[in-house]
């Protein structure tokens, strides 16, 4: 293998520049050429490139974002956008692809691959921590300290003013940065997509808190079904008229940041491992890391959403916040 492109994709995350600078790096020490795509497929279908060398990716491993930037790409989901990206491919005789991005992107590779006979590897890139295959995506860890982070000045304020909390947090269908989050912030509850009728635990969980807490966090996972934290609010009004409740609304913050030290090794790792992937054979499999081993998992497993959060995650949140 003589030349391989990647790119990053869908929503950025905190550590992809990170995976870049290995992806780049394991493939110059393999005397393979790199060519990278702008913004996602759409750098692929408008043939928005360069070439990438050990020089243009130094001092990016400490940098969130993307420097290739990123993009959900409304193009590539038709037929032509999907074409016109594996005719660019064809036109740069890349033998090889990375793709550094979430379900978005991977469902993208598989529509990619119908195109064009080229081995892809993934490496997950998502704060949402959503992909089957991987103990940890790039930019879970550097997002869920973000948000302790602000959870822990939250817990101040509300502390000083005895008041109630409502945290929305990102995740519009997984709830696994609010689980984390709420367990290490020692928040009162959690509402997440996977609980259904989760309000309803809501409102008998209220009744058992107990009158010596000044401040209560709720976390509201921004895909749970009650409507997110505004309307989460309004119920604890109704329920406990004598308490002051407020809102707080994380939203992108949770995507920037420098990534964290556990972030640059695991998308280091993830870049380099995805490389080899590539040399070893692997086509259309996301690369992971499972209790610290190197799995490859076809985009199609991977896409498929962890449906249910670990119950013992669960049940220590519950104990612990009483
Ligand atoms: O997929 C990551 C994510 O941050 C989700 O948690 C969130 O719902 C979504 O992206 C927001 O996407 P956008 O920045 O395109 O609005």
């Amino acid at each position: 293998m003589k030349k391989i492109g990647v790119l990053t994709s869908g929503g950025d995350s905190p550590g992809m520049n990170a995976c870049l600078r290995a992806v780049v790096r394991t493939a110059m020490y393999h005397n393979m050429e790199v060519v990278g795509f702008y913004r996602g497929y759409e750098g692929l279908i408008d043939n928005a490139h360069l070439n990438l060398d050990h020089k243009s990716v130094s001092n990016i491993i400490h940098r969130g974002g993307t420097i290739l930037k990123t993009a959900r790409s409304e193009r590539f989901r038709t037929e032509a956008g999907v074409r016109q990206a594996a005719e660019t491919l064809r036109s740069h005789q890349l033998e090889g692809l990375v793709i550094i991005g979430g379900d978005g992107s991977f469902r993208g590779a598989i529509e990619l691959s119908k195109h064009i006979d080229i081995p892809i590897v993934g490496c997950a890139g998502t704060i949402d921590n959503d992909l089957v295959g991987t103990d940890f995506t790039i930019g879970y860890d550097t997002a869920i300290n973000t948000v302790i982070e602000a959870l822990d000045k939250l817990r101040d304020t509300a502390e000083s003013h005895d008041r109630i909390f409502v945290v929305e947090v990102m995740g519009r269908d997984a709830g696994l940065i609010a689980l984390r989050t709420a367990i290490a912030a020692g928040a009162e509850a959690l509402l997440v997509p996977e609980i259904k009728n989760d309000v309803d635990k809501l409102l008998t969980h209220m009744k058992n808190w107990r009158s010596s807490k000044s401040s209560k966090i709720v976390i509201v996972a921004e895909g749970d079904e009650s409507g997110g934290a505004y309307k989460i609010a309004d119920i604890i009004r109704k329920e406990i008229p004598q308490s002051e409740v407020r809102v707080s609304i994380l939203g992108h913050i949770q995507r920037g940041g420098n990534p964290t030290c556990m972030e640059r090794v695991n998308a280091s790792i993830l870049g380099y491992q995805a490389v080899n992937g590539l040399l070893e054979g692997h086509r259309n499999e996301m690369v992971g890391l499972i209790n610290k081993e190197v799995v490859y998992t076809p985009f199609e497993k991977a896409v498929k959403h962890i449906e249910t959060l670990s119950p013992d995650m669960l049940r220590l949140l519950d104990i612990l916040s009483l």
